[in-house]
């Protein structure tokens, strides 16, 4: 018998029914037979939309460090947990097994707790990819303490408000970071953050690249000694079912970046059963995931989901263009890398440098292979299953958000196959709608429309941290009894969906996630900058790029404008981070208003995206004029 749960067509229809028809009685059954409960659950699940409240396994104690690491010691004691692979191709790689994973997360814990760090506090954790990353967030999750991942690719200004988002009291960074050929002074970055965050007393430092940092006193202290002085046992603290494991912020399309909240057992059960089913991961293989921890795709698919089910998973600290644009197939050939999970940005990006540096390597390990965080286009879709999986590894298109906790749309290789550029059917105890424009769900099978999911499954978000009426404004409210994913989809006749994209403010660009609204905030501090709007427009690498369109204050030279767009260029690194950079900048007279003075970004998406032929009805419009010029000055034409 095979160890999966879902083995052919059959088994999935079989269980997607039962998911469906008796939910709770399916994860009381998945729960039950996979885990380590301190205390089994009173009750399955407990939930109202309207309100909203979503409870899963209510009254279950558990810690799921235990179930990551201390479960798997009795049989698995010395097969390796986490595989690093550094930077810089001619350092040793770390294989770290599942014995000395508890020793150094205990450690850590330790260390955690003697800085006073107890239950339910926040910890930032702001690191690159190194070990400590890991070990940091299995240490939080070891005593309880609510860890705050936030990307170290993130400006000062945006680490500043996480931190203050969620009042973290101590830091976890490092000396600095690689990152290809480049270093990062991260110190640097958390230095100037924690100016404007008062409540930071502690800051632990990981030592990196052995730059010559400044360490405040009294606050900034080495973590090496620290370890190295720390007891390797570490009691696991009790926690509810329902207690706060970590928050991840992710961005909305107004405002402040929001930071999910989610708890303990149900993202547990969720992560694991996922990533056993959706990446077939079997005893002994080694599976590598190349997104950065600092994302959602990484606490749930490269930390918790494979240490749950025992995986050895790979962490790795580069880039795929570094030593050149073979890193990648490189590193599987290396570690003969059964599961190989990255984003669509990262195919495009190697799929253009042409397959000489493919060829080299045998890539012959592959056995399945994922994309995650964007829609994966045609061409990339065969480059990928072609080229890298030689036409014999499934390849699985998985769809879901920081908010979901884990993978709802995919296809599962054993019981479907993808089809190209669809993240094809709901994994069991999901239940996708698709609403038409009246807010109706639409019932027909073939259909295009706004993606909701109707029932709630174990790992979603419970709440915004400190919003709880944002959280139901965002997620609750645009549909009845519905959560709003805030993605359009197609439905096929065969019922496979495809995700067409964001249907709100929100651009994904390389794979992140970005709201438009926080762009236009940053750069709209600029001395001569009076309006702005921000835009998607499609890039055949990134998938999405920005455009903005912007006004000045005043008349100025084309010497000034050159300057001024280099300075909202570096005023958006500085406030959110290189990431979110404009690919175009266009200087106009005036933006498109409706009467009441709301811009309207849909005439600017269209003109970003040379789609100019049906603008719709613009005589409405307070000034519009303004279109044509904008049209006729387009930088996308
Ligand atoms: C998009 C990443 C198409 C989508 C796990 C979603 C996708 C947002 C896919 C969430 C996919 C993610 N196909 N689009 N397979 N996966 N997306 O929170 O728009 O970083 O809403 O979570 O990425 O991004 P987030």
């Amino acid at each position: 018998m095979s160890s999966f749960y879902l083995n052919n067509l059959t088994d999935y229809n079989t269980a997607y029914e039962a998911s469906v028809k008796n939910t709770e009685q399916f994860w009381d059954a998945i729960a039950k037979k996979n885990f380590l409960w301190k205390k089994r659950w009173s009750r399955v699940l407990e939930y109202d939309f309207s309100v909203p409240k979503i409870k899963w396994f209510e009254g279950a104690e558990l810690n799921i460090t235990e179930n990551c690491i201390d479960r798997h010691l009795e049989n698995n004691a010395d097969k390796t947990a986490i595989i690093f692979e550094p930077n810089d191709p001619s350092s040793e790689s770390e294989y770290i097994t599942y014995k000395e994973l508890q020793g150094r997360v205990n450690k850590f814990a330790n260390v955690l707790k003697s800085k006073g760090v107890n239950k339910g506090d926040r910890v930032c954790i702001y690191l690159p990819m190194i070990p400590e990353l890991a070990v940091s967030v299995l240490a939080c999750a070891r005593i309880g303490a609510i860890h705050s991942v936030v990307f170290a690719g993130f400006s000062s200004t945006a680490l500043a408000t996480r931190i203050n988002d969620c009042d973290c009291k101590i830091v976890i960074t490092s000396d600095g970071s690689y990152r290809g050929a480049k270093t990062i002074d991260l110190k640097g970055i958390v230095d100037e953050a924690l100016e404007s965050c008062p409540n930071v007393n502690s800051v632990l430092v990981a030592k990196r690249i052995h730059s010559n940092i400044n360490m405040a006193n009294g606050r900034d202290e080495w973590l090496e000694p620290l370890l190295n002085d720390a007891s390797e046992s570490c009691d696991a603290t009790v926690m509810n079912a329902e207690d706060p494991l970590f928050i991840l912020y992710t961005s909305g399309s107004t405002g402040k970046p929001k930071g999910m909240v989610h708890t303990t057992a149900g993202y547990m059960v969720y992560t694991a059963h996922t990533f056993k089913n959706i990446f077939q991961y079997q005893e002994d293989d080694v599976y590598w995931c190349t997104a950065d921890i600092g994302w959602i795709t990484g606490h749930s698919y490269i930390v918790y989901g494979p240490l749950l089910n025992g995986a050895t998973t790979v962490m790795f600290e580069g880039v795929p263009n570094y030593p050149n644009y073979g890193r990648f197939w490189d590193i599987v050939q290396k570690h003969n890398i059964n599961q190989f999970y990255t984003a669509p940005t990262a195919i495009r990006a190697l799929a253009k440098q042409g397959d000489d540096f493919v060829n080299p390597y045998d890539l012959s390990s592959l056995k399945v292979l994922g994309t995650v965080g964007e829609p994966i286009n045609d061409e990339a879709w065969h480059w990928y299953s072609t080229t890298i999986g030689k036409n014999k590894c499934p390849i699985v298109d998985t769809w879901w958000q920081t908010e979901t906790g884990g993978i709802l749309i995919s296809p599962i290789p054993n019981c479907f196959s993808g089809k190209p550029t669809y993240a094809t059917l709901p994994f069991v105890g999901i239940q996708p709608a698709l609403m038409d424009e009246n807010g109706n769900e639409i019932l027909n099978t073939k259909a295009e429309g706004r993606l909701c999911i109707k029932f709630p499954w174990p790992s979603i978000a419970r709440t915004i941290w400190g919003d709880h009426k944002r959280y139901k404004d965002t997620y609750f409210s645009a549909f009845a009894n519905c959560y709003f994913t805030g993605d359009g989809a197609l439905r096929d006749e065969n019922g496979h969906y495809r995700i067409t994209g964001r249907v709100d403010d929100v651009v994904i660009v390389s794979g992140h996630n970005l709201g438009t609204a926080p762009i236009e905030d940053a750069i709209n501090e600029h001395r001569n900058i009076a309006e702005s709007a921000i835009v998607g427009f499609p890039h055949d690498i990134k998938g999405n790029a920005l455009y903005g369109f912007v006004t000045l204050k005043s008349e100025s030279s084309e010497s000034e404008i050159e300057v001024i767009k280099s300075e909202i260029n570096a005023l958006i690194s500085k406030k959110i981070g290189p990431i979110a950079k404009l690919d175009k900048i266009q200087i106009t007279k005036g933006l498109p208003k409706t009467r009441s003075g709301k811009i309207m970004r849909r005439i600017l998406r269209k003109i970003a995206h040379k789609d100019t032929g049906n603008l719709g009805d613009i005589s409405t419009l307070l000034n519009p004029d303004v279109v044509q010029s904008i049209i006729d000055n387009s930088l996308n034409k």
